[in-house]
């Protein structure tokens, strides 16, 4: 199913939870709805799914406004955060619930649960009870009584949140699957970046519940257009002044006073490892970690502290040592504007290797 959204707003009162959201979603997309705790996730999904009346904007699905349409008749299956299953019914009845209650033929309703229960893995356990289960198992449970009544947009708050993490990393990865393989229009809220990221085809970023960022999530870790978007996404250092560093002092020009550097836009080492010193500057390592595959370094440069990682292959530094430190790229930030700026001073681009 198509969507999109105008104009969205809820308040509560005298406060905006959803604030002038619009966006767009292609049928059969997943989208991944990302942000923090407060955001205003959990109010568009309740509003998508007419839980939630809107203050103002309009819903529409197919090319056809659905702000009057009671829940029942808009097409959706909604998973929760938690289960939210029948207790004292089993998983058959669980996922039979919403055939019933159309009254479809008993026959039919069996067809249809089964098959459900066959795709979501759960054969053999059809008689059992939610508290039977497992998190993981009742989440599929979950999913499967959602999927019923075959709706055409399939919502997901936070689904596997109250889920240990080495299950939770299966799920996602399963949920995927299963979601392309029907190819069902789904939105899927998440609070974490790296479900996000793993999981969806495209990522749409709250805050405040503003939407900050709609995009690929490759597309918006290399571009992102607020600084909230570039320090929730991808780990960074916030610096102020950056135009006392070496290759950045254009930034004396730019209105706002803080940039953004990552990890990845920093190389550090001796000075003979580099082929233009003078486009470094120098610094102390602070504290380096061990991070399975390469270092994580801690480097001072003046009051300005930096995290980098360096290769396991070159020469272990250690705390203390003097070392140059190359900054390729930083972003920056007022309240209107990015800018990625280069290190004016080094001759070549940037190598990426993320
Ligand atoms: N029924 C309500 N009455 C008053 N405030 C609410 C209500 N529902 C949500 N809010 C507030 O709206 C904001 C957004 O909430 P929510 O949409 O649940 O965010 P998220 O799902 O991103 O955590 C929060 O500050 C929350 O306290
Ligand atoms: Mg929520």
């Amino acid at each position: 199913m198509h969507i999109e959204v105008r104009g969205l707003n809820k308040q509560f009162g005298d406060f905006h939870a959803v604030n002038e959201v619009n966006f767009e979603i292609a049928k059969g997309q997943l989208i991944g709805l990302l942000g923090p705790s407060g955001g205003g996730k959990t109010s568009i999904l309740r509003m998508l799914a007419g839980l939630e009346t809107p203050t103002s904007g309009d819903i529409i699905f197919h090319g056809k406004r659905v702000n009057d349409l009671p829940p029942q008749e808009r097409g959706i299956g909604f998973v929760f955060q938690n289960y939210a299953l029948f207790k004292h019914m089993t998983v058959y009845d669980n996922v039979a619930f919403g055939l019933k209650v159309k009254k479809q033929p008993k026959d039919q309703i069996r067809d249809r649960v089964m098959s459900l229960v066959e795709l979501t893995g759960l054969k053999g356990f059809e008689h059992r009870y939610p508290h039977q289960l497992s998190g993981g198992q009742r989440q599929r449970v979950a999913f499967a009584r959602a999927l019923a009544p075959e709706p055409q947009l399939l919502l997901l708050d936070e689904p596997f949140a109250a889920i240990d993490a080495k299950i939770r990393s299966e799920l996602r990865t399963w949920l995927k699957d299963m979601i392309e393989r029907l190819g069902i229009t789904s939105i899927f809220v998440t609070h974490d970046q790296d479900e996000a990221i793993e999981v969806a085809d495209e990522i749409m970023i709250i805050n405040k519940g503003r939407l900050e960022q709609k995009g690929s999530p490759w597309d918006i870790y290399k571009n992102p257009q607020t600084q909230f978007v570039a320090s929730f996404i991808g780990e960074s250092t916030i610096v102020s002044q950056v135009d006392r560093l070496p290759g950045f002092e254009e930034a004396a020009n730019w209105t706002g006073t803080q940039a953004l550097i990552r990890p990845e836009y920093i190389e550090i080492g001796k000075r003979h490892e580099f082929r233009m010193p003078s486009a470094t500057v120098e610094g102390k390592v602070k504290h380096i970690h061990f991070r399975g595959s390469e270092w994580m370094i801690e480097v001072e440069v003046g009051d300005i502290k930096l995290i980098t990682y360096r290769s396991l292959e070159k020469d272990v530094l250690q705390p203390g040592d003097k070392v140059n430190v190359l900054i390729h790229r930083a972003y920056l930030f007022n309240d209107n504007d990015t800018w990625i700026m280069e290190n004016k001073l080094k001759e070549d681009p940037m190598p990426i290797h993320i």
